[in-house]
């Protein structure tokens, strides 16, 4: 009764439903009598409403409510915290007072019999405001920049300065020395699927049909927004179409279409526009980061100075761990970081695709990068010459570690060694040919999660937890560890998520799903198979005849599972190495991603054509960071004026050439009982500064920062090396 689950190329079992439109998203809940609410923003980024006259779009045909600071009753928020809220600051409290926080902003909903009415009656309320000056401008305000606030939640050192050795005085000394500013644009996440919440009450009951990665969260959220409690409200959110972090909080409009609904008395339905969902619903933050290197001659790095600077908003401090890598990724006695954070009258970034440390690696692996050049040694040499032993900030030897294999078959696998080091040595015709390479590492998380087993009398099983899949799927890798732990065959196995009714689980996020909520759905499967075994002394009689004689409908099961104290023993990552071919146009400076190879050490791969799907959906979020995404804001009024998917750029097919992923074997005994290490950021990590490298190995010139865009290498603007 065994049956090899885990490993296995299994096709998504939610596939069919997907490719056949039968799975149903937030906004697609099929709840009867709806009404719709559409948001109006604010067009400014700091001041307070003078006026406000809704007085036509009250009377607009189809209007049921119109929602605004000067009629929506006064919300409780009781306090409320979770691990991806910012450990400083507080929640924009929506409707409850005329002070404006950021442009695009929410400060009316409308709510009408239909969506063309609720929209075009937004547009008939009138807004004025009373402007003050407003902060919006990161590379203006460096100087003023503040160190975050203490009282941070227990493991979140990453953020707090930290000193090894002597990296200044080391620096000084250094035989080479690179020393270089970087930056990166802010991004906004933009999953197909906007964000979308359905609201119903049944009395005091509130029920959300909302696009979430934490539905057990958001209950909790809403139950403290409106002061009721947490049994009263339930989310749920079966499916999601990308969300890459932004729907790890709970944003202001799913508040607003709770409101909305209580206050008309029918449930309503509110989707955000694709412009209102880049102003409210987070962003990577634009961020400034200085690294400087010292090293040897032959290339063993005496010095690491990592420092950096982002944006966040004025009533939340939202960080990152920008620096963390730094500290153990490769080894030198001295190194030093700096995190610092700018308040801006901007909304509250918060964690989108590898948060962190897409953006830290980048300035790093562009420093190693530029610090091999400088000493005429091979990229991946460098890296070598730098393996700690341990990770050297804590003093811990490293669960596992693969980068030294990653390297050698990543750069086997691309041709590596048929590289000529000189930069512009390689040509296409008119295509300036290049090569880059960088290392890429992401943490492997964990969080207590919870999940129920059912057996059931006509031999299948029935596996129950809140969580999300919000394409990576989960659905079928729950499936697999559940298939195996119960010896089932998968097509016998049911997952059932995405309701925040289901035993609790951890935010699905931080590429930890499968690490903590794979974890208790194989301690549930175990414990309810030892339960039913209670029942027969023959171990190869199937469950339905065991039940069947034993007279019961269903065996059940619960199980939590959690981290132990690995964490205090072991340093835990995952890492790999990105090399990646480019073709700079040398008339025109566009650049193309021609190859990318992605080696990783990631732990145990529960399915190799999702862990592969997952691992070029990284990459082409990688090349979207490299090269096309960046959220451009009007600094004098903080208006987005990219808030649309045409001036927005992300890469479609035609920007998508070869991607190749490969996980070495890596076998971790103590991240989890599964022993995996989550694969949805590590696969990011390290691809835009591959190509960043690619590009300065293609035309010699060196650009520090993201998006690169073809302005950036027109012929006027290079210097030949
Ligand atoms: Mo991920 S940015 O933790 O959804």
């Amino acid at each position: 009764m065994t049956t090899a689950s885990i490993g296995r190329p299994l096709p998504r079992v939610d596939g069919r439903l997907k490719v056949t439109g039968a799975a149903t998203y937030a906004a697609e809940a099929d709840v009867p009598g709806l009404a719709y609410a559409v948001q109006v923003v604010s067009t400014i980024a700091h001041g307070r409403i003078a006026a406000l006259d809704a007085s036509e779009a009250e009377a607009a045909p189809g209007v049921l409510a119109v929602l605004t600071h000067l009629n929506a009753p006064t919300l409780p928020y009781l306090e409320h915290w979770s691990l991806i809220d910012p450990a400083v600051g507080e929640r924009l409290h929506v409707l409850q007072d005329d002070r404006v926080r950021f442009n695009g902003q929410p400060v009316v909903v409308v709510v009408a019999e239909t969506v063309e009415q609720a929209e075009h009656a937004a547009t008939l309320v009138r807004v004025s405001y009373a402007e003050e000056p407003a902060d919006l401008d990161l590379p203006a305000r460096l100087d003023q920049a503040i160190t975050p606030e203490a009282g941070l939640p227990a493991g979140s050192s990453h953020l707090a300065d930290y000193q090894r050795g002597d990296p200044d005085g080391a620096l000084a000394a250094a035989d080479a020395r690179v020393d270089h500013e970087y930056w990166i644009a802010r991004e906004n996440h933009n999953p197909m699927e906007p964000h979308a919440t359905v609201a119903r009450w049944d009395g005091e009951r509130l029920t959300l049909w909302d696009k979430n990665q934490w539905v057990t969260n958001a209950r909790d959220e809403i139950a403290a927004v409106f002061g009721m409690p947490a049994d009263n409200v339930q989310v749920i959110s079966p499916f999601i179409g990308g969300a890459f972090g932004t729907t790890l909080r709970t944003w202001p409009h799913v508040t607003l279409a709770a409101l909305a609904a209580r206050q008309v008395g029918r449930p309503v339905k509110l989707v955000l526009s694709r412009r209102q969902m880049f102003a409210g619903t987070g962003c990577r933050a634009e961020t400034w980061q200085r690294v400087a290197l010292g090293a040897t001659r032959d290339g063993r790095l005496t010095s690491i100075v990592h420092e950096a600077t982002a944006e966040t908003s004025t009533y939340e401090q939202h960080t990152e761990s920008t620096l963390s890598a730094t500290r153990f990724l490769h080894a030198s006695p001295n190194v030093r970081t700096g995190y610092r954070l700018v308040p801006l009258h901007v909304h509250t970034p918060n964690h989108m695709r590898a948060p962190g440390e897409a953006s830290g690696v980048f300035a790093l692996e562009c420093a190693l990068d530029e610090l091999a050049h400088e000493i005429g040694l091979d990229p991946v040499e460098l890296r070598l010459r730098n393996e700690p032993e341990q990770d050297d900030e804590w003093g811990l030897p490293f669960s596992s570690r693969s980068t030294r294999e990653c390297y050698r078959v990543g750069a086997e696998r691309f041709g590596w060694s048929a590289r000529h080091p000189r930069p512009r040595s390689m040509r296409d015709g008119h295509w300036l040919i290049g090569w880059g390479m960088a290392t890429a590492t992401y943490p492997t998380l964990r969080a207590p999660a919870s999940a129920r087993a059912r057996l059931l009398a006509d031999g299948s099983a029935v596996v129950e937890a809140a969580a999300s899949d919000m394409g990576p799927g989960t659905y079928t890798s729950l499936t697999q560890v559940a298939s195996e732990a119960l010896g089932l065959p998968p097509e016998r196995v049911r997952v059932v998520i995405g309701d925040s009714r289901l035993p609790t689980t951890p935010v699905h996020g931080g590429s930890m799903t499968m690490a903590s909520v794979g974890s208790a759905v194989q301690a549930a499967c175990l414990e309810a198979r030892a339960r039913l075994l209670e029942f027969t002394a023959e171990p190869n009689e199937s469950y339905q005849r065991i039940l069947a004689r034993a007279g019961v409908d269903a065996i059940e099961a619960e199980a939590t599972s959690g981290p132990g104290d690995q964490g205090a023993r072991f340093s835990m990552h995952a890492f790999g190495a990105v090399f990646a071919e480019v073709a700079v146009d040398a008339n025109l400076g566009q650049t193309r991603v021609r190859r990318l190879v992605g080696a990783y050490g990631a732990g145990r791969i529960v399915n190799p054509t999702l862990a592969r799907s997952q691992a070029i959906g990284g990459m082409v979020g990688g090349i979207g960071m490299a090269l096309m995404e960046h959220t451009v804001i009007d600094r004098q009024n903080g208006h987005v004026l990219s808030a649309n998917l045409a001036e927005y750029l992300v890469p479609v097919n035609a920007d998508i050439q070869q991607l190749d992923a490969i996980f070495v074997e890596e076998t971790d005994p103590h991240v989890n009982p599964l022993g995996v290490k989550g694969l949805g950021e590590i696969s990011l990590v390290g691809v835009a500064p591959a190509i960043a490298n690619a590009v300065f190995h293609a035309t010699g010139q060196r650009i520090r920062t993201l998006p690169i865009t073809p302005d950036m290498l027109l012929p006027t603007a290079w210097s030949t090396t």
